[in-house]
């Protein structure tokens, strides 16, 4: 027991309920728009679908674009912004040669506004429709 003290002890504890508190306030909600829109995630969910049945790439390339947002500080949209001629936007820079389907999440964008505006996020819209596509991927005949 020669690592074993109370003070060690109380510290973690401590650490341990600071965790806690942060982890909780940072914990993501699967259904966080339930009571503020409680159709966004089927609104999301039609429009993606109906992009897939016009175009078998959009699942890939909504997926990709979730990745590539994800880079350059988090998961916050920045690849949807347009450029501006002080700035070249995310999706003007290099990697963006094969990023597309940009249109599905700005007609999911426009549909949510339209049924409860400023509510849902661009980010979430990314994030939901990711997760959408990857649900959906059929796994009974791999190849
Ligand atoms: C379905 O997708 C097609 C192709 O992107 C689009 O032209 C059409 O407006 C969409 N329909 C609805 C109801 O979203
Ligand atoms: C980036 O993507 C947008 C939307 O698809 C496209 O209009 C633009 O030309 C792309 N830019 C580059 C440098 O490939």
């Amino acid at each position: 027991m020669a690592g074993f003290s109370p003070r060690k002890l109380s510290f973690s504890i401590i650490f341990l309920g600071l965790m806690t508190v942060l982890g909780s306030q940072a914990a993501l909600d699967v259904h966080y728009y339930d009571r503020t829109c409680p159709e966004a995630e089927k609104i999301i969910r039609y429009t993606v679908l109906n992009a897939s049945m016009h175009d078998a790439k959009v699942p890939a390339r909504i997926l990709r674009m979730f990745f590539h947002d994800c880079f350059i500080k988090g998961c916050d949209a920045s690849v949807l912004l347009d450029s501006t001629p002080q700035n070249q936007a995310e999706k003007d820079g290099p990697p963006n040669i094969s990023l597309r389907a940009f249109y599905v999440i700005d007609d999911a964008k426009t549909k949510l506004e339209s049924a409860c505006p400023k509510t849902v996020s661009c980010a979430d819209i990314v994030a939901i429709a990711a997760r959408d596509v990857v649900a959906r991927v059929n796994i009974e005949k791999p190849f």
